[in-house]
């Protein structure tokens, strides 16, 4: 037994070497790693009694490539490529055991090696796409010439995992190993002859090399697909260095473009988000003490679209659950809405109809509150009227058992007031899904001011467990997520009020990566929803509630902020009208608005409402609202999210752009807030 170092261990097996990575936990490849496998490789290169080497990570990972951390840091020899080109051209043959994950720069390890054997929970991928590179250590050389052209892109472009049996289909494994590790290992190296370098093996190449256009029809609908356009191009262009230049010329272009896609703004901002949505599951006050009580049947109250999503939800993680309506005929109606939900997926082929039939049968339905003396916890997706919901806690209250999580879906009303109703506030905390609530990944979970630790915790492990990205959130009008859009929509009113169209508020957002503008978004969403609030509360939004009293509620009445043909929005001539006519009601002299001042104004409040927040501590780090806005907004990853979005432009600048544009537009609103005052000018 021998430690190449602190994260490689180095052991003979008769004749055969075996190299194991240990750098927990997925075996990043920093600099240590790097170091060790080198001095590894170079004592079995002395060692005339080796004959094969076996390189080998942990059960849970090979490897799952570079070190994000490490980006931002001066280049540390060995490098990646220089280890690839060591293992490459290792005169004894270097077998890949793969178990767990090889991803990126682990799986572009493994290529470099003679072989590779995979264990059947492995899985192979090259996920870099979602962080807005390209692999940068040969992979988009050599796994064309493992897998074929058009399925190298395909695998390069999505970024999804391989499992073992199909890697093993497309040539990427050689071979899929039953056997006890690493035993199993050992005995494959001991026979294993070192067979010719990935690189030199062009056969797979040839059908592209004789076809021009398949790169362009093999990409053309991956392209389409890609959240990031720059870095999906730039690896649709090192595959054709591929097949169009030789292996080293291609390598060169590979690892050009990588260092072009990894400097990019694109870039950091992705890799912001991954470490920001890994940050989030650290939460103050919830140390590895605080265990989740373990959650075996749900209660969801209200079967309308939010608790028919909700419940959906648990269904598809394989968690029982109960639908509390308090009419047969609305129950129905959630039960049919959930049903065509389901068949929709059957029919678009993302589902197939028995595992359909067995999520169906895990929702029941219930016309009374006993169910929830069953349940571990309960999601009350009810009105978001105030006595309504103390109402429902009450019952809930009455019924749970000791330790049952009461959660209310609530998007704004006070948590503390409807767990002070209870018995119980320790256990009551509020858990904010955003619509579709089966496909929406984040969820907002409100900590009152009384929540345990372990219903907090619960909660989290909860989200987790149904597929959600869980953000801890203090309690305010709003929470984080809608407190900052409620910015945005008081913007998009003004604008549309001083001169602007729908079509000029939204393109302002769409060029800047939103796949839709608030208008487009309002006319989803349902306009008549935010005008009976409005209404209720006393409060005016001229446009909106002119267009509420024409008729238009949006895409469901066929015309909104515009007019629908099919699904598609067309700018409508009468809303321009009814727009000006609003505008000279209101006694304003409509202007021109450019498009920098429509993305200003849009963007910029919401940064400052941020600064409050965080400053109040209603979110923990300005990455917890990045990753609010990045799972349920939609706002476009490689934008980082709104703070890491405000940092970039600089907040002294966002303070100053505001301070002008409130003074120009009249608009108090516009005026930075003492928050941002003070995180503008830094500590
Ligand atoms: N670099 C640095 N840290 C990493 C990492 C990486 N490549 N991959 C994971 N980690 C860290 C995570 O930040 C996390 O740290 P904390 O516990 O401190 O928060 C820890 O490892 C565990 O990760 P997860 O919580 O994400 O665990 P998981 O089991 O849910 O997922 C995973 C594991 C699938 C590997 C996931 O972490 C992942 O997708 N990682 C990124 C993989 C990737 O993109 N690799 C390509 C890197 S770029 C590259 O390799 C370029 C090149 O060509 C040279």
């Amino acid at each position: 037994m021998a430690a190449a170092n602190e994260t490689v261990e180095l052991t003979r097996h008769g004749d055969v070497a075996l190299i194991v990575m240990q750098n927990p936990p997925v075996n990043a490849l920093g600099f240590a790693l790097r170091e060790g496998v080198m001095r590894a490789l170079d004592a079995v290169a002395r060692d005339a009694a080796l004959r094969a080497v076996v390189l080998a990570g942990s059960a849970r990972a090979f490897s799952a490539g570079a070190d994000i951390g490490e980006f931002g840091l001066p280049p540390r020899a060995p490098s990646l490529r220089d280890l690839i080109a060591v293992i490459e051209d290792f005169d004894k043959p270097v077998v890949a055991a793969l178990r767990g994950i090889a991803l990126g720069g682990g799986l572009e390890l493994a290529l470099a090696c003679h072989a590779r054997i995979a264990w059947p929970d492995a899985r192979v991928g090259l996920p870099e796409i979602r962080l807005g590179l390209l692999p940068g250590a040969g992979g988009t050389q050599r796994l064309p010439r493992l897998a074929g052209v058009a399925r190298a892109l395909e695998i390069i472009l999505s970024g999804d995992m391989v499992p073992a049996a199909r890697a093993r289909q497309d040539g990427i494994v050689d071979a899929l190993i039953e056997g006890a590790f690493p035993e199993a290992a050992l005995a494959y190296a001991a026979t294993a002859v070192r067979g010719p370098r990935v690189r030199d093996r062009d056969a797979r190449l040839a059908e592209a090399k004789a076809d021009p256009d398949l790169i362009a029809r093999a990409a053309a609908p991956l392209l389409r697909r890609a959240r990031d356009g720059l870095a999906a191009r730039a690896c649709v262009e090192a595959v054709r260095a591929a097949v169009t230049r030789p292996f080293a010329e291609g390598d060169a272009e590979e690892l050009r473009l990588f260092l072009e896609r990894r400097a990019s703004p694109e870039s950091q901002a992705q890799r912001h988000a991954f470490f920001a949505e890994r940050e989030v599951a650290k939460v103050a006050g919830l140390g590895p003490e605080i265990a989740p009580r373990p959650v075996r049947r749900a209660v969801v109250v209200g079967a309308g679209t939010m608790g028919g999503g909700i419940a959906m939800c648990f269904a598809d993680a394989g968690i029982p659950v109960t639908v509390i309506e308090i009419g047969a005929e609305a129950l129905e109606r959630g039960r049919a809405r959930i049903a065509a939900n389901y068949e929709t997926s059957v029919r678009r082929g993302s589902l197939d109809a028995a595992e359909s039939a067995r999520r169906l049968a895990l929702i029941a339905g219930a016309l009374d509150f006993a169910p929830v003396a069953e349940a571990d916890i309960v999601i009350e997706a009810a009105f978001e009227e105030m006595p309504i919901k103390k109402q429902v806690f009450a019952e809930l209250d009455r019924h749970a058992r000791p330790g049952t999580v009461l959660a209310t879906n609530t998007s704004y009303l006070n948590v503390d007031e409807i767990a002070a109703g209870t018995s119980r506030p320790g256990d009551v905390l509020g858990m904010h899904f955003f619509s579709p609530a089966n496909v929406m990944k984040l969820l907002e979970v409100v900590r009152g001011a009384a929540t345990a630790a372990p219903a907090l915790a619960t909660a989290l492990a909860v989200g987790r467990a149904i597929g959600k990205v869980p953000v801890v959130v203090g309690v305010c009008h709003g929470f984080v997520g809608n407190r900052m859009l409620a910015r945005r929509s008081e913007q998009t009113e003004r604008l549309l009020l001083e001169g602007a169209l729908p079509q000029d508020v939204d393109r302002a957002l769409t060029d800047f990566g939103f796949r839709m503008g608030p208008c487009a978004m309002g006319d989803l969403a349902g306009l008549d929803v935010g005008w009976r609030i409005r209404k209720a509360m006393g409060l005016r939004a001229p446009v909106s509630d002119a267009l509420c009293e024409a008729g238009r509620f949006g895409q469901k009445t066929g015309s909104g902020y515009y007019l629908y043909q099919g699904r598609e929005a067309v700018p409508d001539p009468d809303v321009a009208a009814l727009i000006e006519r609003v505008s000279a009601a209101e006694g304003i002299t409509r202007r021109g608005i450019g498009q920098d001042e429509i993305l200003e104004r849009l963007i910029y409040p919401m940064i400052d409402e941020g600064a409050s927040i965080l400053e109040e501590g209603i979110a923990a780090r300005p990455g917890d609202i990045d990753v609010i806005w990045i799972y349920g907004y939609n706002w476009p990853v490689w934008r980082g999210g709104p703070m890491w979005y405000g940092a970039q432009v600089g907040l002294a600048r966002v303070r100053d752009r505001l301070a002008a544009l409130a003074a120009a537009t009249g608009d108090g609103q516009l005026r930075p807030s003492a928050a941002l005052q003070r995180a503008a000018a830094g500590p």
